[in-house]
């Protein structure tokens, strides 16, 4: 009697605590991911007992399935990581290399021009993958539950289909020409050649069975064994230059994160080898120098595009993986800099940035996807995934069902050539073997006495100014709405070309006159841009909120 009593109450216990544990996820935690399926893929691992960096696993993992235009495992990502137990940030760099037969004119032609499209279509387009890698890591060192069940929810669909929706139909679409290139590609993403229509379901067993491969071996399952020697004679029979040992020596890299603090919140965001961190940190470092108002308003627009006219110069001409050139971080994100910095600005008039070619003197040493998620014990994932762009390099490697990204064409392709985003780099980020390529992904927290803000994007170049904008917005906002940082409308400035970007609808013609006035030449983009996923934590109540872009169709749960 005494133990049947007994163990009623410890039952009971753990009735309570469980129900309470509940009560907890509920409250504490929240997703918010560029697809409804994502976003429930990560909340089942959060059901099944996984922490955030679990969920994260299964996040990255279904959106390579279902937004295969954004990312996957033919691809790269940054993953920016925060454990509750001991404060711990950092961030897990699973960019790709460049393989190592590449070499730094290798898109030129013999009068040394850039040859259209050969650093963004097809198997030569194709830098080493490093998701599969990041995804191990990242559920080896963080997570609690086995690699297999956070990968399972991915493999389940990829194996079982998915209904196509709208935007998978408009991208398939715009990029089809490419994708009929491939013969595996046309096969998976396309019917009878053409992009398939409402209501389709799409299947991919190769890949559930690369997944698959995955879970059972941990990194090997992909960089060694059949796969990665079916990866490697697709490439080159397609006249790409992988070789085995690209693969086998490939490693997720622990990097610290960017740290620095704008009026008095504290921002932990992507270190090298994006640039994303070290180029918001110079803006914001300008920006605060000055007395900003509302970001939208016209003086303080002006301001914000000066300044990210100064970083992003320091952004092209100097940033570059660091294993490879020496970049002087601690400087270009210090105050110190951003005065020197600030001193050619004129707050009344544009600067040209051609004008700003000596300024400083230095040493010189869609598509992606983002999403943003927190555990109701406080860990946090904010994750950049990239195949660079939409459906990478079109190129799926025979039968692994893995579509392979287009990363080489973020590095220089010859000095000043404009690449897919318009930017102009220098030699500092040149292509050579084993060097990563620049990035802007900047996956972001934001700490102040209110809470928590988790943000990231996608967006090419525009990264960065997003995440700028909406950490302006989210400092500047009397009481958190992350509704509203979301539906402000986007202005880009990235030194060349020397133009404000703007987005289509949301700036009047008084704005536009008045920046005008100012000096600045005002383009509007053809279409929106990002598609932001936010995540907030509030100290106070303990509770989290999320929020998908209404650019997008992400879904949020918290
Ligand atoms: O790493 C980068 O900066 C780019 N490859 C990101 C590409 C991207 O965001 C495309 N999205 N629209």
């Amino acid at each position: 009697m005494q133990r049947l009593r007994s163990f009623i109450s410890v039952l009971l216990i753990a009735l309570l605590a469980l129900g309470h544990a509940c009560v907890l996820a509920a409250q504490g935690a929240a997703i918010a991911s560029a697809h409804p399926l994502a976003t429930e893929a990560g909340h089942e691992i959060l059901e099944r007992g996984g922490n955030a960096f679990d969920a994260a696993v299964a996040v990255s993992a279904a959106l390579a399935v279902v937004e295969p235009y954004s990312s996957g495992f033919g691809g790269g990502a940054y993953f920016l990581l925060h454990r509750a137990r001991d404060g711990f940030d950092t961030m897990i760099d699973a960019r790709e290399t460049a393989p190592r037969e590449a070499r730094a004119d290798m898109y030129l032609d013999a009068s040394g021009k850039p040859i259209a499209g050969a650093s963004l279509i097809g198997a030569r387009a194709a830098a080493i993958p490093g998701m599969p890698a990041g995804l191990v890591h990242l559920a080896e060192r963080y997570g609690r539950l086995p690699l297999a069940m956070s990968l399972a929810p991915a493999i389940k669909l990829a194996r079982d289909g998915f209904a196509a929706d709208q935007r998978y139909l408009q991208l398939a679409q715009l990029r089809s020409g490419v994708l009929q290139k491939s013969t595996q590609a046309a096969r998976i993403f396309l019917l009878d050649g053409k992009a398939p229509t409402a209501g389709s379901r799409l299947r991919n067993p190769q890949l559930a069975a690369t997944i698959d491969a995955i879970a059972a071996r941990g990194r090997r399952g992909f960089y060694a064994g059949p796969v990665a020697r079916e990866l490697v004679a697709a490439v080159r029979a397609a006249g790409g230059i992988w070789q085995p040992a690209d693969l086998s020596s490939y490693a997720a890299v622990e990097r610290t994160p960017v740290k620095f603090t704008y009026r008095g919140a504290r921002v932990t965001t992507a270190a090298l080898s994006s640039g994303g961190g070290i180029t918001l940190a110079e803006a914001l470092n300008i920006v605060e120098r000055f007395a900003p108002g509302d970001a939208h308003s016209v003086p303080t627009a002006h301001l914000v595009v000066e300044a990210m006219r100064r970083a992003f110069q320091d952004r092209n001409r100097f940033l570059a993986d660091g294993a490879f050139v020496g970049v002087p971080v601690g400087l270009l994100s210090s105050k110190d800099y951003a005065a020197e910095r600030a001193h050619s600005i004129d707050l009344e008039r544009a600067s040209a940035s051609e004008a700003l070619v000596d300024d400083a003197q230095l040493a010189q040493g869609t598509d992606t996807t983002h999403f943003s998620l927190i555990d109701a014990e406080g860990n946090r994932v904010a994750a950049t995934l990239s195949i660079n762009y939409l459906f990478g390099s079109g190129f799926v490697a025979g039968s692994t069902g893995v579509l392979l990204n287009d990363e080489m064409d973020d590095f220089t392709v010859r000095p000043d050539a404009p690449n897919a985003y318009r930017l102009r780099m220098g030699s500092a980020n040149a292509i050579e073997a084993g060097k990563r390529p620049l990035s802007s992904m900047a996956p972001t927290f934001v700490e102040d006495a209110r809470g928590v803000l988790i943000v990231g994007t996608p967006g090419g170049s525009r990264i960065i100014s997003q995440v700028l904008l909406a950490i302006l917005d989210y400092v500047q906002q009397p009481s958190v709405d992350l509704q509203r940082i979301l539906r402000a409308p986007r202005y880009h400035h990235q030194f060349w070309p020397d133009e404000v970007e703007i987005e289509p609808s949301g700036f009047g013609e008084q704005w536009i006159a008045d920046m005008q006035t100012r000096g600045h030449r005002v383009r509007k983009a053809g279409r929106l841009w990002g598609n932001m996923q936010l995540v907030f934590r509030n100290n106070a109540t303990g509770l989290a909120e999320a929020a998908s872009d209404p650019r997008g169709a992400g879904e949020a749960w918290y």
